[in-house]
């Protein structure tokens, strides 16, 4: 069967690449599934702790950095040029903090996969963690979701609640959202390599058995 290729951004620390890596890079992340390879880690940031990780597993690496480049667009091209190159099945977004242009999205449109730290659509954009703090919620969790032109828009593909701590602390919070992602993440890659992971006909995502 074969391999399923993965190449995966991220910008910081990379504890949700590790979680790829640990759990289903070069592992049948199914019984029925195909082997899923992390071909690729690519990063706009040359200090990325995420790149030292990919280092580690022996995963190839490429940096990006938007000073290197005059738009977006250009960026993204030299981004998807890197994509293509590696052959990949799927761009997992694992801490990105870059914006993808609007043609990028569109030209991997259904194989660009985002996880986020909230409940989706609640707490969109940036510390999702702190922002749920501050709204006083009870519960907030972890949105797997492939992404689209919007700002963590996209369809969902898993989530799974976490309760807010009481009273609210960020650090415990933020850890127990951390353990969720490093299961999510890695499962919706698996159930995706498997061929579980399909697109009805309004948009939305529907996981099968
Ligand atoms: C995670 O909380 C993820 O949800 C968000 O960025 C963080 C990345 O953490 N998109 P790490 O670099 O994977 O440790």
């Amino acid at each position: 069967m074969k391999t399923f290729r993965v190449v995966v951004l991220a910008s910081g620390a990379g504890s949700n690449l590790q979680a790829i890596l640990d759990r289903v890079h070069l592992t049948p992340a199914t019984s029925e599934g195909p082997v899923v390879e992390v071909v690729g880690v690519g990063s706009d940031r040359p200090a990325a702790p995420a790149l030292g990780r990919a280092r580690q597993a022996g995963v190839a690496i490429a940096v990006f950095r938007t000073a290197d480049f005059s738009t977006r667009d250009e960026r993204d091209e030299a981004i998807a040029g890197w994509v293509d190159e590696a052959g990949a099945d799927l761009i997992v977004l694992a801490g990105y903090m870059q914006l993808l242009s609007s043609s990028f999205v569109d030209r991997f449109r259904g194989r660009i996969l985002n996880v986020h730290p909230a409940l989706l659509p609640a707490f969109p954009g940036l510390d999702a963690i702190g922002q749920a703090v501050a709204h006083g919620v009870k519960v907030t969790g972890v949105t797997v979701h492939f992404v689209d032109e919007g700002v963590d828009t996209g369809p969902i593909v898993l989530q799974r609640s976490v309760e807010v701590p009481e009273p609210p602390d960020h650090p415990l919070l933020e850890a127990a959202i951390h353990s969720v992602e490093h299961e999510l993440l890695p499962r919706a890659i698996g159930l995706i390599a498997a061929g579980k992971v399909t697109e009805r006909p309004d948009g939305t995502v529907q996981v099968g058995a």
